[in-house]
């Protein structure tokens, strides 16, 4: 592992690393930033993916973390232990703090997230996105499952970005151009084990209080905070507080 790269040298290197293949990226990720880097994990198809190419690289230096709300679905606990056993990696579970919890809880109740936007928001801070600073606050790198075609507020998301939103580490997206279809054939030739919600209409699948199953013709996203506008919907993961905006990181190239 050589030293961490300054953002001249990202930046270089972004451009240059955005013509290859995730394998590509991920190989050259783990050689990078070693025992600093690690996935981001929802266990979501995209995710599943890079845990087997991460795996296939170098099952060692293979890292993978994951952000439990406390609110996921049985079945996401299910993926997780099925990824545990077959790739026979550790999974790094952050778990909100008690006392922040605890206290929205009694003041705002347990399904505070359907009565506002802002409740909404206060909920995902709490359980998902101060737990991310904690785990990101021990990196200099992360990896994300995020593709340009999810969403619209992700049609820019570069392979290798400098993160602004955290003490400019480097978020690294080895997916970002693919396509739904590519995920699916990858995880069906390779056989990584996946999420079972994904066969019964959750194309993308959050905390079980807010995401549903989505019906034909519909956006693969409208099952997650069905009840909020198109616009709002974006957890803060991947959201920049300088810019205010639901965007991927700093562009690079
Ligand atoms: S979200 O921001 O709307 O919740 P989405 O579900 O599309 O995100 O997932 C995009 C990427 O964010 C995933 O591929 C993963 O890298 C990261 N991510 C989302 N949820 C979690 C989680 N609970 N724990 C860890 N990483 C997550
Ligand atoms: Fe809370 Fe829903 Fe956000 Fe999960 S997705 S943290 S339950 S508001």
């Amino acid at each position: 592992m050589g030293s961490r790269p300054t953002p001249e040298q990202l930046k270089k290197l972004a451009s240059e690393y955005e013509s290859k293949s995730a394998q590509e990226i991920l190989a050259w990720a783990l050689d990078t930033f070693g025992s600093k880097v690690a996935l981001s994990s929802s266990f979501g198809a995209e995710d599943v993916v890079i845990i087997d190419m991460m795996a296939k690289i170098d099952r060692s230096r293979a890292r993978v973390f994951t952000l439990d709300t406390g609110r996921l679905n049985q079945e996401t606990y299910d993926v997780m232990d099925a990824i545990r056993a077959r790739y026979g990696i550790p999974i790094e579970v952050y778990f909100p703090d008690q006392k922040e919890v605890e206290d929205m809880v009694r003041a705002k109740g347990m399904n505070l997230m359907y009565e506002s936007v802002k409740n909404r928001k206060m909920c995902c801070e709490i359980r998902k996105v101060h737990p991310l600073n904690r785990a990101l606050d021990k990196l200099d790198a992360w990896i994300t499952g995020l593709r340009r075609d999810q969403v619209l507020t992700r049609a820019t998301t570069k392979k290798i970005e400098i993160d602004s939103a955290h003490d400019s580490i480097a978020k690294i997206n080895p997916l970002a151009d693919w396509t739904s279809d590519m995920v699916w054939d990858y995880i069906r030739e390779n056989k990584v084990p996946y999420n079972k919600l994904h066969d019964q209409g959750y194309p993308s699948i959050g905390c079980e209080p807010c995401t549903r199953a989505i019906m034909a013709g519909e956006d693969p996203r409208a099952g997650r905070w069905w009840w909020e506008e198109a616009t709002a919907k974006e957890c803060g993961l991947h959201f920049d507080p300088a810019t205010k905006k639901f965007m991927p990181s700093k562009k690079l190239v």
